[in-house]
């Protein structure tokens, strides 16, 4: 199962001559960008000492289930800041009267095949200063440094690889664009030329019902295969590790009498969800069967026991995320008990002909 090619398009000042990983530089001079001054907000990119401002806003535009609350900055820190190639120039804050009073977060990622996308992956504004407009700057500033790192298309909401950041604090299980929780965001990209190009379901167990699954396949695939639990030392790829290694999952592998794996899963503990939810939850990703050794009941009976394993350890709901169009995982899942509870959304736009 090679990992399919992904590349972030790194900010100029790493695209010469970068050599690996560096110290993250201070990033004071966040500059205003000239004649971008609202009525009641202007608009420049991130210095080092916005972390605390960017909270606030955080907790006050995403009270969704979708998103984690933030105590403090740290989650920030980990999951989006502190990533190698973040570049300042991409997280755009809008100040009124020295208060932060809104954000937006883009990045050109590479995904191998295809145009080059400019991903929007997150942007919110305080209740108290929508309706004046600064949504609408924000994006068009975004737009404007999405071109000029070469964006070929405009991406709202980051899917899967194409999210360079937020995979932790937003989206649930994995990166899922824009959810349904957050009604706000269709309604606004869709008044600014975004067309919806992907839909995810959002869907959980929950683990405290009995799981009762009986298959006559299950006594000889017992013979025939294993099922292990370990942390990978490595995972698919430099971007795997990059946005999914920073919390460390743990990897189900079922493999055959000589040792080949046949399926694989990666299941993370959704800590911060858990916290806004109330209960522990943990993440599946990655969940996949060889296509040879696919309709043959490895799936389900890999599944069956990574979700006994999680009701062993007290864990309460498991979260998958997949792609409306992946009609053989709704029909893999649902007889598991999986229901939907939230929709996510990427919308895109295609960039204007120069
Ligand atoms: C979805 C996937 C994991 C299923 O694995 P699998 O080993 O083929 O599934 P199983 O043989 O255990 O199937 C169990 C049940 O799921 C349903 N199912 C699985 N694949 C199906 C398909 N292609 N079409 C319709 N139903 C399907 C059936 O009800 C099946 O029961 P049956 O064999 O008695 O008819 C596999 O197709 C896959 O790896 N897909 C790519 C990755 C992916 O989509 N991951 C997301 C899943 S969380």
């Amino acid at each position: 199962m090679p990992a399919p090619f992904v590349a972030f398009v790194p900010p100029p000042q790493i695209q010469r001559g970068w050599a690996g990983p560096v110290a993250r530089p201070f990033y004071n001079a966040g500059k205003l960008f000239p004649g971008e001054s609202l009525a009641v907000a202007h608009l420049r990119s991130f210095r080092n000492t916005d972390p605390p401002r960017l909270v606030e806003v955080w907790n006050q535009a995403f009270p969704g289930r979708g998103a984690v609350h933030l105590r403090n900055s740290t989650p920030l820190e980990r999951f989006v800041l502190a990533k190698l190639y973040f570049d300042p120039a991409g997280l755009i804050l809008a100040e009124d009267a020295g208060r932060c009073v809104g954000f937006v977060h883009s990045a050109v990622v590479d995904p191998g095949q295809g145009p080059k996308q400019g991903v929007i992956c997150m942007l919110g504004i305080l209740p108290s200063h929508r309706g004046r407009g600064i949504g609408r700057e924000l994006l068009r500033r975004t737009e404007q440094h999405l071109l000029e790192r070469g964006a070929e298309i405009f991406l709202a909401g980051g899917y899967d690889r194409s999210n360079p950041f937020y995979f932790g604090v937003y989206g649930g299980a994995n990166c899922p664009g824009f959810l349904q929780s957050n009604p706000e965001a269709e309604a606004f990209f869709v008044k600014h030329g975004y067309r919806t190009q992907q839909t995810v379901l959002i869907l959980q167990r929950q683990l405290d019902v009995p799981l009762r699954v009986s298959d006559p396949r299950f006594g000889a695939l017992r013979n025939q295969y294993q099922i292990a639990m370990r942390s990978p030392r490595r995972l698919k790829d430099w971007w795997q590790e990059c946005t999914v290694g920073v919390v460390e999952p743990l990897e189900f592998v079922l493999t055959d009498r000589a040792g080949a794996v046949k399926a694989r899963a990666l299941a993370w503990e959704m800590e911060g969800f858990s916290a806004r939810w109330g209960w522990p939850a943990v993440g599946v990703i990655d969940f996949e069967v060889d296509p040879p050794e696919r309709r043959l009941g490895l799936g389900k009976y890999l599944l069956s026991a990574i979700l006994k394993q999680l009701q062993e350890q007290y864990f309460q709901t498991v979260e998958v995320q997949i792609d409306e169009a992946n009609k053989s995982a709704i029909n893999f899942l649902s007889p598991l008990g999986f229901e939907q509870v939230d929709l996510g959304r990427v919308f895109a736009k295609d960039v204007p002909k120069s």
